[in-house]
C-alpha cells in the first residue's frame, strides 16, 4: 500500500490486513475492536497482555506478546500507540518497507470521518461524558458508534461500531496534540486548563490546538459556561451552545440537590423548563457533564423524557468514584483523578457524602506533571482529613531529580495541612491508611497509575476485619495493620494484618473457630515483653486478650485466679493485699499471665509453674479445658501445651505469710531489678541460661557489652539484655543476636538458645 491513501475509505469501506503496535492499552484495544467490527484482519503486539487482549482474541485478533517484525509482515497498515518508541522493530520495518504507519488518533479520526462525528474534549471528565453521551444517544434510538477511553460496563465495551446509526461519539485525547487531527461535526468542550506540560509549552500552546479543532468543527460547539478558559476559547466560534450552572448558560441546571451517590436537578433551556433529571453519578461536576450531554442530545432531537430516563440508568465508568466497599462503618472509593482540579472536585464529592472523615491515598502521575503543578497539588487536599502520598507513577517518563512523592507532601504541608504523610513504598500504602481507620471513615484512592490496587487490598482485608469486629462485639477492638512496635516492650516489629482484642472467653473461642474455618493464621500476643517481631510484621490474626475478663484477678483462700491479660506485677500486689507470700518475684517480670505460662517465666530463682495449681485453656477447636498442675508437662522456659492451645486463665497458690516478710521480698526483687537490669526498652533476657554459665555473664566475659548494630545495643548493665536506643529495626536486633551466638560458639563452644520468641516475616 502506498503512503498516500484515503485512510477513511481504507478503514471503513474496504477490508485489509492491519497490525496494531501496543495493542493491550485501553486506547489501542478500542481501535482494534472497531477494526475487527469493520471486518479487517487484525493483528497486534504488546509486551503485556490484558483482559482486553483476551476478549479481542475471541473476536479474531491475532495477538503476539512481543514485537517482532515478522509477525506484521503481511500488514498493509501499521497503527501505533504514543507509548511506542521510534526504534520498535515492527514500526521500523514497516517504515523501511514504505508502508503507511499511523498514530492511534489518526486512525480514530479517519474512522470517525465515515460518520457524523461528535468529539468530547477537555482535561477532566471526558470518559464519563463521552460514555454518557453514547449511552443517552443509544437510548434515544440513534444507534451511535462510540470510542471511549475506559471500561464502561453500561456500554458493554470501550469501542463499538454500529452500522445502523449516523453518529460516532469519541473521547478526544488532548495530551499529545492529536485532537487537531479531527474534523468532527460537533464538539463538546468540557474544560480547558494547563495540563500535559510535558507536551505543551504553556496554556497558549494548548489553546492553539483547541482553536484548530473548533475551526475544523462543522456543526455545533457545546461548551461549559462555568469554565473560564473554555468560555473564552469557544465563545467566538459560530454556532455555539453553552451549558452550566450560570444564569447565562443556554442549558442550565437549578435546584441542584447533591446526594450521597446521585444528584437531582431541574433543567432549563433558556426560560423553558425541560424537566427534572436524576443522575446516578455523584458530584456537582457531573451535573455539568450531564448538562453537556442533555444539550447535545436535545439538539440532535432526542426528547427530554428519554434523556432523563436514560440518565437515571447511567452508571459510572470504572475508576470514576467507583465504590469498592460500602458498609455502615466504612466507605471505600476509587477515583482516577490525578490533576489538582480533579482531585479537588472528587474530594468535594467525597466530603458531601456525609461520612465523618475523608482519608486519602494519592499516587502522583508523571514526573513532569508533578513538577509543573506542585503548588496546585499543595492546595488540592484541603478537604481531606488525612493524606498518604506515595511515589510518582512515571508512566513512560524517566525519573527527574527531586521530583518524588515527598515534593508533594512538602507542598501540602507548607500549605498548612497537618495530616499528610509520605509512604515511598506503594505496597505499604494500604497499611498506613488502614491503620488510621475509624468507624465513619471514607477512604479515597486517587491517581491514574496503580494506586487502586492498594485500595482493593484494603477492601479485601476490611471484609475480614468487619467479621472479626462482629465476633468481638462492641466491647472488643479490631484494628488493621497495627504496628507491633507499639505492643512489644522492645519497640520493634512490623504490623499485624488484623489486630484483635477480645474481652472474654466466648469471643476468643469464636475467633479460634473463625480463623480455623477461614484458614487464617492466628497468633496470640500478651504484653509483648518477650517478643521480637520481624520488620515485615505478622500475617493473619494477632489476638491480644486484654481487658474485660482477661484482666480479672480473684482470690479464694490461698488461691489466686487471674486472666491471661493480668499483669504479673499486679498479681504480686494482690497477693500482698491478701497476705499471701511466695509470689513476690512476679513483681519483677514485665509480662502478663499468658506469656508467663507460655514460657514458664521466672525470676529470683523461682519459676511460674512452681506456683501454678490449674490452667484453663481453649483447644484448636475453641473448646475449653481445665487441667491441674500434675497433668501438665513443663520445662525450663518452655510449656508445650500452649504451642497449639490458647490459655484463658491460671490459678496460682500463695502461702500465708507475715506482711513484713512479703514487703521485704518485694523490695529485694525491686532492688535486684534496679541494680542489675537496664531501664531502657528491651525484651528482658534474650538468651536462655546455658547450663555452664548464665548468658549475661557469658556475654559480659566475651566483651560484647555495649556492642551494637544500628540502634540495637547490648546493655552495659546486663549482658543478656539488648536495648533499643530508639528506632532500632528487628533486622538490627537479629544481626546483633547472631553475632553474640557466633562469638559464644567459636570462643567458648557454647550454643546459645534464644529465650525471646522471634516471629513474623522479614520486611
Ligand atoms: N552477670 C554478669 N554480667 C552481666 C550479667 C550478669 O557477670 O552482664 C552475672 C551476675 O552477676 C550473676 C549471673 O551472671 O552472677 C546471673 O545474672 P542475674 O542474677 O542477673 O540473673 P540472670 O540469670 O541473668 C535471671 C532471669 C531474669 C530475671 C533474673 C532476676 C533467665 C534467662 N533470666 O537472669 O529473667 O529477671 O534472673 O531474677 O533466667 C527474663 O527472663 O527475661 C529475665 C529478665
Amino acid at each position: 500500500m502506498t503512503k498516500d491513501i484515503d485512510l477513511a475509505k481504507f478503514l471503513t469501506q474496504e477490508r485489509h490486513d492491519i497490525h496494531l503496535v501496543g495493542v493491550a492499552g485501553s486506547g489501542m484495544s478500542g481501535i482494534a475492536g472497531l477494526l475487527l467490527q469493520l471486518g479487517h484482519q487484525v493483528s497486534g503486539s504488546d509486551k503485556s497482555d490484558s483482559l482486553e487482549t483476551d476478549r479481542l482474541q475471541t473476536l479474531g485478533l491475532k495477538f503476539y506478546q512481543q514485537h517482532r517484525a515478522a509477525d506484521a509482515r503481511d500488514a498493509e497498515l501499521v497503527v501505533y500507540s504514543s507509548a511506542i518508541k521510534k526504534d520498535n522493530p515492527i514500526l521500523k520495518s514497516a517504515q523501511e518497507n514504505g508502508k503507511r504507519t499511523v498514530r492511534r488518533a489518526e486512525a480514530l479520526a479517519a474512522i470517525m470521518a465515515a460518520k457524523r462525528g461528535i468529539l468530547v474534549v477537555g482535561m477532566h471528565g471526558k470518559t464519563t461524558t463521552s460514555a454518557m453521551s453514547a449511552h443517552v444517544l443509544r437510548a434515544g434510538g440513534l444507534h451511535p458508534s462510540h470510542y471511549v477511553g475506559g471500561e464502561i460496563p453500561i456500554l458493554g465495551t470501550n469501542a463499538h461500531w454500529d452500522g445502523r446509526g449516523e453518529f460516532f461519539v469519541a473521547e478526544g485525547d488532548e495530551s499529545d496534540g492529536t485532537i487537531a487531527l479531527f474534523h468532527p461535526e460537533h464538539a463538546l468542550v468540557l474544560n480547558i486548563e494547563e495540563e500535559h506540560l510535558d507536551f505543551y509549552a504553556d496554556l497558549t500552546a494548548i489553546e492553539k490546538v483547541f482553536r484548530q479543532l473548533l475551526a475544523q468543527t462543522t456543526g455545533k460547539v457545546f461548551y461549559c459556561a462555568d469554565e473560564p478558559n473554555a468560555t473564552r476559547i469557544c465563545r467566538s466560534s459560530d454556532r455555539v451552545i453553552c451549558y452550566g450552572l450560570s444564569d447565562e448558560a443556554d442549558y442550565r441546571a437549578t435546584d441542584i440537590e447533591l446526594r450521597d451517590f446521585s444528584s437531582a436537578f431541574s433543567v432549563y433551556r433558556g426560560k423553558e423548563k425541560l424537566g427534572e433529571a436524576v443522575l446516578n453519578v455523584p458530584g456537582e461536576h457531573n451535573v455539568r457533564n450531564a448538562l453537556g450531554v442533555i444539550a447535545l442530545a436535545t439538539e440532535l432531537g432526542v426528547v427530554f423524557e428519554k434523556i432523563a430516563k436514560s440518565l437515571t440508568k447511567f452508571q459510572h465508568a470504572r475508576r470514576r468514584f467507583e465504590i469498592k466497599y460500602d458498609s455502615p462503618r466504612f466507605l471505600l472509593v476509587d477515583d482516577y483523578g490525578h490533576h489538582p482540579t480533579e482531585i479537588k472536585a472528587t474530594l468535594k464529592t467525597a466530603r458531601s457524602v456525609g461520612r465523618k472523615r475523608v482519608l486519602t491515598m494519592f499516587q502522583p502521575h508523571r514526573y513532569s506533571r508533578t513538577k509543573a503543578l506542585r503548588k496546585e497539588f499543595g492546595r488540592a487536599f484541603d478537604q481531606a482529613d488525612r493524606v498518604v502520598i506515595t511515589d510518582v507513577y512515571g508512566s513512560n517518563e524517566s525519573p527527574m531529580p527531586g521530583v518524588t512523592g515527598q515534593l508533594v507532601v512538602d507542598e501540602i504541608a507548607a500549605h498548612g495541612h497537618c495530616g499528610v504523610s509520605y509512604q515511598p513504598r506503594l505496597e505499604w500504602v494500604h497499611r498506613d491508611v488502614g491503620n488510621l481507620l475509624e468507624s465513619g471513615d471514607l477512604v479515597l484512592s486517587l491517581g491514574a497509575g496503580n494506586i487502586h490496587e492498594q485500595l482493593s487490598i484494603l477492601a479485601a482485608d476490611l471484609v475480614i476485619a468487619e467479621k472479626l469486629k462482629e465476633i468481638v462485639g462492641e466491647g472488643g477492638d479490631v484494628r488493621l495493620y497495627e504496628p507491633l512496635s507499639k505492643h512489644t516492650t522492645l519497640r520493634v516489629g512490623g504490623p499485624a494484618q488484623f489486630w484483635v482484642e477480645p474481652r472474654n472467653e466466648t469471643a476468643l473461642s469464636e475467633l479460634i473457630r473463625f480463623c480455623r474455618r477461614d484458614n487464617l493464621p492466628l497468633f496470640v500476643i500478651g504484653r509483648g515483653s518477650n517478643l521480637l517481631v520481624r520488620d515485615g510484621g505478622i500475617r493473619g490474626v494477632v489476638v491480644h486478650p486484654s481487658g474485660g475478663d482477661f484482666d480479672k484477678i480473684d482470690i479464694h483462700g490461698n488461691e489466686i485466679t487471674a486472666g491471661v491479660g493480668a499483669k504479673l506485677k499486679e498479681i504480686a500486689y494482690a497477693a500482698r493485699a491478701a497476705d499471701l507470700g511466695g509470689l513476690e518475684w512476679m513483681e519483677g517480670i514485665p509480662g502478663a499471665v499468658g506469656g508467663a505460662l507460655r514460657m514458664n517465666a521466672g525470676a529470683m530463682g523461682a519459676q511460674t509453674f512452681e506456683k501454678v495449681v490449674r490452667v484453663r485453656y481453649l483447644d484448636g477447636e475453641g473448646n475449653a479445658h481445665d487441667k491441674n498442675r500434675d497433668e501438665l508437662e513443663v520445662h525450663y522456659r518452655h510449656f508445650p501445651l500452649l504451642e497449639q492451645n490458647f490459655a484463658v486463665s491460671a490459678t496460682f497458690r500463695g502461702s500465708p505469710a507475715p506482711r513484713e516478710q512479703i514487703e521485704s521480698r518485694l523490695r529485694e526483687s525491686q532492688e535486684k531489678r534496679r541494680t542489675t537490669q537496664p531501664i531502657a526498652k528491651s525484651a528482658g533476657c534474650i538468651f536462655k541460661n546455658p547450663e555452664k554459665c548464665p548468658a549475661g555473664k557469658l556475654v559480659d566475659e566475651l566483651g560484647l557489652k555495649n556492642s551494637s548494630v544500628g540502634k540495637a545495643r547490648v546493655s552495659e548493665v546486663h549482658g543478656n539484655f539488648i536495648v533499643n536506643d530508639g528506632g532500632a529495626t528487628a533486622t538490627e536486633m537479629l544481626e546483633l543476636i547472631d553475632r553474640i551466638k557466633q562469638a559464644a560458639k567459636t570462643k567458648r563452644g557454647i550454643e546459645l538458645e534464644t529465650e525471646v520468641q522471634i516471629v513474623g516475616e522479614p520486611a
